[in-house]
């Protein structure tokens, strides 16, 4: 069940999704969060952050809303108390970051730099609960690149850097080269989709912040179709695929599809297990399926048929 990410190899392939587990300590009542591949922690920004207005959640038909707005307390905070929590536990930790403009990404790159608690970068340029759509980097090829490439050159060479695209644009993978060619080590997909509910009852918007990300297994397909397409067009690049996951066989379709690994978000509100659950279940599905490893299964749906596995010919997934 290795899970290689770049540079990074990571014993199991299930990771919390950023946002869904702040820091870790929550879930750590559940369940030893250093079982798991790595704990991605609530994405951090410079200086301490309330987030936008309440309400902040709405429930939505298979997903939820969200518009929390980055609230959090801010890296040096963040470094002092989670990050060094999440180390005293032996949990690999891939930080979040996110930022309103480029020089605040670098800033907490910097300050992330030689701490052996982080094992990769991913970098939020997705968040959709900003106050101006023209913050949603990862919908603007340019965008994109300046911030990926800031953080590429500010941080330790050694530290792979993950972007974090959005599925809110017209071609997924213009973003995805866009970030390649800046220097991104592979890609978290997919943020949330921007959405909104409206209260019959008080006949306005249910978030304060009016629109929200959606997520949950609402969005699944959309997700799914993300990673095969950045998958298809950039095949060296690894993926952390996300969206919607609740079992072990949504898990295998991310991966089928061509993620490296998966992040499992929604599905702790419900089920705070949910992250170990999905890993025994894939780590039983990709053996009901003859998958000699992780590695096999990677991309797999991707083979002409004539070369995917039979049921009666499990040798040729190791392959
Ligand atoms: C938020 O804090 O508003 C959500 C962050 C995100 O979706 O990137």
């Amino acid at each position: 069940m290795t899970a290689s990410l770049a540079t990074l190899s990571l014993p199991n392939p299930v990771l919390t999704a950023s946002g869904c587990a702040a820091a870790g300590r929550e879930l750590h009542q559940f369940f030893d969060v250093a079982a798991l591949g790595a704990v991605v922690t609530k994405s951090i920004m410079t200086r301490p952050r309330s987030g936008r207005a309440t309400p902040r959640m709405a429930e939505t038909p298979s997903g939820m809303l969200n518009s929390i707005g980055l609230q959090g307390p801010g890296i040096d905070s963040f470094i002092e108390n989670d990050l060094a929590w999440l180390a005293a536990h032996g949990a690999r930790t891939v930080v979040s970051i996110a930022g309103g403009h480029t020089d605040e990404y670098v800033e907490i790159t910097r300050k992330l730099n030689g701490n052996a608690a982080v094992s990769m970068l991913e970098v939020n340029i997705s968040c959709p609960n900003v106050e101006s759509r023209g913050q949603v980097f990862a919908c603007d090829v340019h965008a994109s690149s300046r911030v990926i490439g800031a953080v590429r050159r500010a941080a330790d060479p050694a530290l792979p850097v993950f972007a974090k695209l959005s599925p809110d644009v017209t071609d997924i993978t213009l973003i995805a080269r866009a970030c390649a060619d800046a220097g991104a080590d592979g890609f978290s997909l997919i943020n949330t989709l921007l959405g909104m509910v409206i209260d019959t009852d008080t006949m306005a918007p249910a978030l304060g912040g009016v629109t929200g990300g959606l997520s949950g297994p609402a969005i699944r397909p959309v997700a799914l179709r993300c990673v095969w397409q950045v998958h298809q067009k950039l095949p060296s690049y690894p993926i952390i695929g996300m969206g919607g996951i609740r079992c072990g066989l949504d898990a295998l379709q991310f991966i089928l599809a061509g993620a490296s690994a998966v992040s499992v978000g929604t599905a702790v509100f419900g089920d705070p297990s949910a992250p170990v659950r999905v890993l025994a279940e894939l780590e039983a599905a990709l053996d009901a399926r003859g998958f000699a490893s992780l590695a096999g299964a990677v991309g797999y749906a991707h083979r002409a048929p004539e070369h995917r596995l039979g049921p009666d010919a499990p040798q040729a997934a190791a392959s």
